[in-house]
């Protein structure tokens, strides 16, 4: 096949996740021509209700499967004969990364490799494979500096050292097999259908609960926080047009301590609640730094917007303000989290 009625077919793995639904969503809508497929384990991570507004759509298919399983992945590629690969699965939480480094190195560095020589046996011509990365490869930042495409790498917690090893695996195809490759390399991400894990849904959940904020040390740790959309845009147009072989830093230029960063969503979160000014401030509570805590990540994004005309469409205040709105008024969407009960959907609506 394997794509039918369909001029090419696109690989998503991660297609699930945070990020993942969002570039499925975008590839699902703006290329009807292409079959956009979906790999996704359905971790803890996964949820396929970020995906019911395009789970009926002609040109996306689910596969529940495990990027690590060489028969299952090989199998696929075989079917379907992929044009492209967007990689994005992967355990990503730094946290967890402490307490479980395994799970990464298996998913992160095997997994990458499962697929690259899928990827390599059974490719069809025209493509790329696309390592979605991060920032956090690069190491920490002092108060001064930029990271570029051509920073070193030095990765310093367990979830970055297994995201530098998959580049260096994508990087080391291209020169030894001349597999067609990309990487991009992004900032901290926010937007809907976040894993309440992470910073900005977890504080969002916590204000809306009255619950306390753990803010780790002293909260003067900078990340640069990018929109969601934003980066998929980024990663569309670098599939489409970026140079084969080639790096891409992506970020926002929107560098935030993060204690300023919990204050404006206590600020919002008050306003958008209709709560006096100032009643959730008092709700944050420093604790326990967070073993290796990084200092400071900011990307100087020159390159992708030079090259290829790409700027972020929003400014932080707003896409927070609308990042907001969408918690709030998604409170389904968190409950089933908070329940357990997104884990339900793939058997109730796949099987
Ligand atoms: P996420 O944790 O929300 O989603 C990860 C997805 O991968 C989940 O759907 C999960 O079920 C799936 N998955 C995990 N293990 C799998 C396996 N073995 N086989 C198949 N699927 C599996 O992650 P995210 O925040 O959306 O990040 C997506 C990618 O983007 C990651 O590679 C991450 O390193 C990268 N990235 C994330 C950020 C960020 O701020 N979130 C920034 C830059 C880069
Ligand atoms: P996080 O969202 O986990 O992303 P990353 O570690 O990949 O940057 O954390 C963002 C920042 O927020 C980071 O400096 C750690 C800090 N943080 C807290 O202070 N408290 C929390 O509960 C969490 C989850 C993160």
């Amino acid at each position: 096949m394997a794509t039918g009625n369909f001029n090419r077919a696109l690989l998503v793995t991660g297609g699930a996740g945070f990020i993942g639904s969002h570039l499925v969503r975008r590839l699902v809508k703006h290329y009807p021509d292409t079959l956009v497929v979906n790999l996704d384990l359905l971790t803890y991570a996964g949820n396929l209700e970020n995906l019911r507004d395009v789970e009926n759509a002609p040109n996306y298919r689910f596969v529940k499967g495990d990027i690590c399983d060489a028969k299952q992945v090989n199998a696929l590629f075989e079917q379907f004969k992929f044009e492209g690969v967007f990689h994005l699965a992967a355990e990503s939480h730094v946290d967890r990364s402490i307490s479980d480094p395994m799970s990464f190195v298996k998913t992160n560095v095997l997994g990458t490799g499962v697929l690259l020589n899928a990827y390599r046996a059974y490719r069809a011509d025209g493509g790329k494979f696309y390592q979605i990365s991060t920032d956090e490869v690069f190491g920490s930042l002092t108060d001064v500096g930029f990271f570029t495409e051509t920073t070193a790498y030095d990765p310093r917690s367990p979830y970055s050292a297994s995201k530098a090893s998959a580049d260096h695996l994508v990087r080391a195809y291209h020169h030894t097999y001349q597999l067609p490759i990309l990487i991009s390399n992004c900032s901290n991400n926010y937007g809907s259908h976040q894993f309440p894990e992470k910073l900005i849904p977890l504080m969002i959940n916590n204000i809306k609960q009255e619950k306390s904020l753990p803010v780790y040390g002293e909260g003067i740790n900078v990340r640069d926080w990018l929109w969601v959309d934003d980066h998929v845009a980024a990663i569309d147009l670098i599939y489409h047009q970026g140079k084969t072989g080639e790096t891409y830093a992506i970020g926002g230029g929107n560098e935030w301590r993060n204690i300023d960063l919990v204050h404006f969503l206590c600020d919002e979160v008050d306003t958008q609640l209709n709560r006096p000014k100032g009643t959730s401030r008092g709700l944050v509570t420093f604790v326990r730094d967070r073993a290796g805590h990084d200092h400071r990540y900011a990307i100087d994004a020159t390159k992708l917007e030079t090259e290829l005309g790409w700027k972020p469409s929003v400014t932080f205040e707003e896409g927070l303000r609308l990042t907001i709105k969408w918690y709030l008024e998604n409170s389904d969407w968190l409950n089933h989290i908070t329940s357990g009960n997104y884990q339900e959907y793939y058997k109730k609506h796949y099987s």
